[in-house]
């Protein structure tokens, strides 16, 4: 099958990364290849690492960027082995990075994965398929205060309790093993008037499991510091994520390695010794313009942050 993923805030992602034709560049999350592509081709001497975690990410963009030939390499890993992934290639500093954090469009397609709450298929959702633990897992054997929780919070869901409440009733008669069962227990909890005039009601919850198995915003914190440690100076990591803990997650990062120092206020001198690493680009995040909405519904949560690397270190 092939990829129709609409790069989300393509142009504004591509004059944020202000490429540099003969520099390295890393697309942290490569789906498609819609931003790869856009990058790669702005590149002369220039090359591309490109990270998926999804072996099908990986296979896609090699045919989309086949005419590149040797300028893109291809790593079928997670993106927070960046550091490792980079030495092995020799590899010691890149000129810019791009993450576009979540599920592709593709991911959501092929309704065997899982991932689609219209799609009848096993509880999966692993975007890395090497792993073992899969939404079966989460729906399965989590208790009813964790399933609460990773619903409130990821998915951001009113009706979290119910619907933990009744995914334990209803797996006491059996195990949940289909998307669709799962669905029809949402159903169930969710009030019909809720429902009127709102998104589809597995909605969240599904996008809770899927940030669960995939340990999305566990990563994040820690990917985001082993990004900017890479950069050269004045290189930039742009950041585009769709979910507001996430967004929250990288704005606090942002401002945390430009603040540098992590001592507490109270005491009289640093003791860290953690120097500013630069600063971030955009106060606000920036996010899609009417015509890219009107194209592209799911660009409307869509918050494009960028970080640029301090070009002389500060003493
Ligand atoms: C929103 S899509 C990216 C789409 C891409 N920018 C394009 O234009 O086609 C996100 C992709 O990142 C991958 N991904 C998400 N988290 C990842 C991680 N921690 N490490 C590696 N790949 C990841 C997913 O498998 C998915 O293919
Ligand atoms: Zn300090």
């Amino acid at each position: 099958m092939e990829f129709h993923h609409v790069p989300v805030l393509r142009d504004e992602t591509i004059e944020m990364l202000a490429i540099r034709p003969n520099g390295v560049y890393v697309d942290a999350t490569m789906g498609g290849a819609g931003h790869s592509f856009e990058i790669v081709s702005r590149l002369t001497e220039g090359r591309l690492i490109g990270f998926d975690q999804d072996a099908a990410a990986i296979s896609a963009s090699q045919k989309r960027l086949a005419g590149f030939g040797d300028k893109v390499t291809y790593v079928n890993q997670n993106f927070k082995n960046v550091k490792s992934a980079l030495s092995e290639l020799g590899i010691d500093r890149i000129d810019g990075a791009l993450m576009d954090l979540g599920v592709s469009s593709h991911q959501l397609d092929e309704g065997e994965r899982g991932f689609s709450y219209q799609a009848d298929a096993p509880l999966d959702m692993r975007m890395d398929r090497r792993n073992s633990f899969s939404a079966y897992d989460v729906v399965n054997s989590y208790s009813e205060k964790q399933l609460e929780e990773i619903i409130f919070q990821y998915g951001e869901d009113r009706w979290a309790r119910r619907i933990a409440e009744f995914i334990v009733k209803e797996r006491q008669a059996g195990e949940i093993k289909t998307t669709l069962q799962l669905v029809e227990i949402i159903k169930k909890a969710v009030p019909k008037g809720a429902r009127k005039d709102g998104p589809h009601p597995a909605k969240r919850t599904f996008q809770a499991i899927r940030i669960e198995v995939n340990g999305e915003l566990t990563i994040l914190r820690q990917a985001i510091s082993d990004f900017v440690d890479c950069l050269t100076p004045g290189g930039r990591l742009a950041i585009i994520t769709f979910h507001s803990l996430e967004d929250r997650i990288v704005k606090t990062a942002f401002a945390d390695i430009a603040a540098g120092c992590t001592c507490p206020k109270e005491f009289p001198v640093c003791v860290c010794g953690k120097k500013p690493q630069g600063r971030p680009v955009n106060r606000k995040p920036i996010v899609a313009g009417e015509a890219e909405l009107l194209d592209n519904p799911r660009a409307r949560s869509a918050k494009l942050r960028v970080f640029e690397k301090v070009k002389i270190y500060q003493v």
